[in-house]
């Protein structure tokens, strides 16, 4: 099966009404994890690298780990997809070395740094300008895009405005209409990595059902989608952790935001915890142990696990075979189709 356009699997999500994860990667562990899952649930899959994993790997390294994947699995429809992507340039770069997707993330300017060590938020017409650039580039390449209005909390908070700035319903048509984008990050309350909420999860999912009505062909995304589990960071603690006061979304607020309209729900954060909680066990139960195998195996199991319970309960498993990919070629002609 060549790589799947994150359009279509987006797509078929939609008419299925369930959700896809998309997953972070930076290593073979975690890539051979998450494939892993995909094979015992029998799902399609969108493994995701932020400029931060691309430069950790020096992405060469990272390339032929996710290409690794693909001719690994042949029977399985996977996305490459670009997370977070600060710029045209790198989502050039990313398109050019086969990822089948692109995020652009407009909403701020990443390429201007304030005094304060800021980045500026972008106003939403430039956001539509930069996102239609990345639009115009990708989609002539038949290689997906997907856009953000408005700001997350978390990584994003310390990088851009101090208050967090939730989607406006009124603006996603505007942005889905002018920009041409296949997917779109909605901000409803979540945020980045393991201390989401202060004392109990509160989310603006009824923004999802008005932002649904605004854009009802463009396919919705969920960043900081991390549950967080009590369990995780009870283990993490337990062998020498500190992660007091970390919480994330649950996962029946992720099934409820799925009904309302989201298809692709990203997560990082509790792929970082699992890997974590199995090593810090190996360390602490078994000191002579040195060769890394012994702790990273344990690691690569527990996210397999993890991984593959997210597919079941975002409802992706079992519909691997429900489609062919289409090729790059014959999703350019689609979009050049669309005019
Ligand atoms: O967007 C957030 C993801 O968790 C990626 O994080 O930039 O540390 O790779 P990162
Ligand atoms: P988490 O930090 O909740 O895993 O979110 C990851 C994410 O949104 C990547 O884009
Ligand atoms: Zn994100």
């Amino acid at each position: 099966m060549p790589l799947c356009p994150l359009r279509q699997v987006l797509d078929e999500a939609r008419k299925g009404a369930y959700g896809v994860g998309a997953y972070n990667v930076n290593n073979m562990e975690q890539i051979q994890a998450i494939m892993q899952a995909a094979r015992d649930t029998a799902s399609p899959l969108i493994i995701q690298a932020s400029r931060g994993a691309l430069e950790y790997t020096n992405f060469t390294y990272l390339k032929h780990l996710m290409m690794a994947a693909v001719e690994d699995n042949p029977d399985l429809p996977i996305v490459l997809h670009l997370d977070h992507g600060p710029n045209l340039d790198l989502c050039k770069k990313a398109i050019a070395i086969g990822f089948t997707s692109v995020m652009i993330d407009g909403s701020i300017d990443y390429d201007v740094t304030t005094a304060a060590g800021k980045h500026p938020a972008r106003s939403l017409e430039d956001n539509i300008r930069v996102s239609k650039e990345v639009v115009d580039y990708a989609h002539a390449r038949g290689v997906s895009v997907e856009g953000e209005l408005g700001t997350l909390g978390g990584i994003e908070e310390d990088t851009k405005t101090d208050k967090v700035l939730l989607t406006e319903p009124d603006e996603v048509e505007q942005f889905c209409a002018e920009t041409g984008v296949d997917a779109l990050a909605l901000a409803i309350g979540t945020s980045h990595g393991a201390y989401k909420f202060k004392t109990e999860p509160v989310l603006a999912l009824e923004l999802i059902t008005e932002c649904r009505k605004r854009a009802p062909d463009t396919a919705f995304v969920m960043h900081g989608s991390s549950s967080v589990p009590k369990e995780l960071v009870d283990e993490v603690n337990k062998y020498g952790g500190n992660m007091p006061g970390a919480m994330g979304v649950p996962i029946p607020a992720i099934q409820e935001g799925i009904k309302r309209g989201i298809q692709k729900i990203n997560v990082d954060t509790d792929g970082r915890l699992v890997v974590t909680a199995a090593i810090r066990k190996v360390f602490v139960e078994k000191p002579e142990v040195f060769d890394p195998r012994k702790y990273l195996g344990p690691g690569r199991a527990a996210l397999a696990e993890l991984i593959a319970s997210k597919m079941r309960d975002f409802g992706t498993a079992g519909h691997a075979a429900d489609y062919q990919p289409k090729t790059l070629d014959e999703m350019k002609a689609f979009y050049a189709g669309q005019g």
